[in-house]
């Protein structure tokens, strides 16, 4: 597996990325819904950086909403980032967002966002530096702002695993229309992605300098939690 995740996010998947996720569509309003509700306590000119924004389809539900809120996009993939403008211009939103080309490395540590989203990102980023993406996230965020992380998690050496895994295959069989063989399918998450056990995430989200995460989402591999950066 390669952190460098552009040879997927290219262009011809960037431009079906929406539509394929639009045949899952419930599974996203809800994940959406719930992190709608999670953030409605955020002051009226809020910040709220995206990590892996993608397509943009968060910032594009949020803003709608809030028209006091700006907010930071990042994502190493050009293409990606090309369809996410596009859809923001289109809705007239890009006074209000701005979109960076590369890794949250590459955005200044500034700690006044006041929420950080990270939606179906982590599972890209290898184990070992699965912690400092977290850290980094902390260091974004005002002291007591709120992170939400979601990502494909499981243990794939556990007993049953694969039975959870025929249902993921399942669901893809659903997006794709198109049957798909749950063992591929498993053979592309050991390509190219890092699984990791949803207590696992947990531990390593607490000992980022987070207060006590929650689950709050859960779509058969897809775990969210939101967690708020701890006060001094
Ligand atoms: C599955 S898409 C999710 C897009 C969007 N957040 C959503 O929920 O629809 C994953 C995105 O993460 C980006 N990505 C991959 N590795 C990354 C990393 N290490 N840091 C930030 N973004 C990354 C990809 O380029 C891609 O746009």
């Amino acid at each position: 597996m390669t952190n460098n995740t552009n040879d997927i996010f290219n262009s011809e998947f960037s431009r079906q990325y929406d539509d394929y996720n639009h045949r899952l569509n419930e599974i996203a309003n809800n994940l959406h819904l719930l992190i709608a509700i999670l953030l409605r306590d955020l002051r009226e000119n809020a910040r709220i950086l995206c990590v892996g924004v993608g397509t943009g389809s968060e910032i594009i539900r949020l803003a709608q909403k809030h028209p006091g809120w700006h907010f930071t996009g990042v994502d190493p993939s050009p293409d990606m980032l090309a369809v996410c403008a596009g859809k923001l211009q289109l809705e007239s939103l890009s006074n209000r967002c701005k979109l960076v080309e590369g890794y949250l490395g590459d955005v200044p540590a500034s700690g006044d966002y006041d929420a950080v989203l990270c939606l179906l990102v982590t599972h890209f980023i290898q184990d070992d530096q699965r912690m400092g993406i977290y850290q980094q996230i902390n260091a974004q965020l005002v002291a007591g702002g709120r992170m939400i992380v979601a990502e494909i998690a499981g243990d794939m050496a556990a007993d049953g695993f694969d039975e959870k895994l025929a249902f993921w295959a399942a669901m893809h069989s659903v997006a794709s229309n198109a049957e798909r063989d749950p063992q591929e399918i498993k053979a592309q998450l050991n390509e190219r992605l890092m699984l990791l056990a949803p207590e696992q995430t947990e531990r390593l989200i607490a000992a980022s300098g987070f207060s006590s995460p929650q689950r709050f989402f859960q779509s058969l591999l897809i775990h969210g939690w939101t967690a708020k950066k701890a006060k001094d």
